[in-house]
C-alpha cells in the first residue's frame, strides 16, 4: 500500500501518518523530518535547507525528489509507505509518478486532510515535539502527562519547532496555498484523491482516514 497524506501545515499529517504506518507496518516517509534530521546533523543539505525552512519556504524540487527517490528504494518501504509532506509541488508529483513507474509501482490513494485555517494556526502555536522520537504533542489538545517532558523519554523536555513562530506559520500557509494546493485538482482529476475532514479529535480524524482507505479498497 502506497499513499500520500496531503494537506496544509498543522492539519495532522504527521500525527495521523505516524499512527497509520505503525499500525499497518508501513514505512513513514516524512520529508520534513528527514530535513530536520539533516539540519540537526549540520550536513551540507541541512545547512542549505535549514535557511529555507526557517523562512517558511520550500526546499528546491530537485533536492526533494532525489531524497524521496532514495528513501523509497530502502527495504523497509517495500511493504508499503505513507508519504507525509511530499509531493508539495506539481513537479514533485510528476517526479513521484515517474519514480514509481520506473519501479513498476503506482500510488494507491491520496488522502487530503482539511481544516479551517484558524484551527491550523492555533494547533501550530501550541505544538511541541520530543527531540528524541519526534512525536508531536500539543499543549492544548494533546499535552504530555507532566505538561513538559516526553511521555516515553522521561526528563527529555519538549521543544517548539523554529518554523512554528507566528510569522513563519503565516508564510508557510501562503506557500501552501500557492505551491501545494494545486495538487488537490491534480490528484482529483486523476481520480486518486479522497477527502478526509481533519478538524475533529485525533481519534475522529483517524477513523475518518481509515474509512477513506476502506473506500479506496485498501483498508
Ligand atoms: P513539514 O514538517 O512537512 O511541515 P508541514 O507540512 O508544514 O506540516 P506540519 O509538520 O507543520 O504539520 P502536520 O500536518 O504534520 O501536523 P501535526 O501532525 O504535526 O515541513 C517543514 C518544512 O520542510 C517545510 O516548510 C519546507 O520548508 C520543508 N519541506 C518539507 N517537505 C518538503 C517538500 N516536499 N518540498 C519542499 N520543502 C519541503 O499536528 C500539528 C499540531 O496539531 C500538533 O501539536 C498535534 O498534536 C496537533 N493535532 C494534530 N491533529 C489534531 C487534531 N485532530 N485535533 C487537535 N490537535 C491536533
Amino acid at each position: 500500500m502506497r499513499l500520500v497524506l496531503l494537506g496544509p501545515p498543522g492539519v495532522g499529517k504527521g500525527t495521523q501518518g505516524r499512527r497509520l504506518a505503525a499500525e499497518r507496518g508501513w514505512a513513514l516517509i516524512s520529508t520534513g523530518e528527514m530535513l530536520r534530521d539533516a539540519v540537526a546533523r549540520r550536513t551540507p543539505l541541512g545547512i542549505e535547507a535549514g535557511r529555507r525552512m526557517d523562512a517558511g519556504e520550500l526546499v528546491p524540487d530537485e533536492v526533494m525528489i532525489g531524497l524521496v527517490r532514495d528513501r523509497i528504494a530502502q527495504p523497509d518501504a517495500a511493504r508499503g509507505f505513507v508519504l507525509d509532506g511530499f509531493p508539495r509541488t506539481v513537479p514533485q508529483a510528476d517526479a513521484l509518478e515517474q519514480v514509481l513507474h520506473e519501479r513498476g509501482q503506482s500510488m494507491n490513494v491520496v488522502l487530503y486532510l482539511t481544516s479551517p485555517e484558524s484551527e491550523l494556526v492555533s494547533r501550530l502555536s501550541a505544538r511541541r515535539e520530543c527531540p528524541v522520537d519526534k512525536r508531536a504533542y500539543n499543549l492544548v489538545t494533546a499535552p504530555p502527562k507532566d505538561g513538559r517532558h516526553c511521555d516515553d523519554h522521561p526528563g527529555v523536555e519538549l521543544v517548539q519547532r523554529a518554523d512554528d513562530a507566528p510569522e513563519t506559520v503565516r508564510r508557510r500557509l501562503e506557500v501552501y496555498r500557492r505551491q501545494t494546493a494545486p495538487l488537490i485538482a491534480y490528484y482529483r482529476d486523476r481520480g486518486s484523491l479522497k477527502d478526509v475532514p481533519g478538524d475533529g479529535s485525533v481519534d475522529e480524524v483517524y477513523r475518518a482516514l481509515k474509512r477513506a482507505l476502506n473506500g479506496a479498497g485498501n483498508g
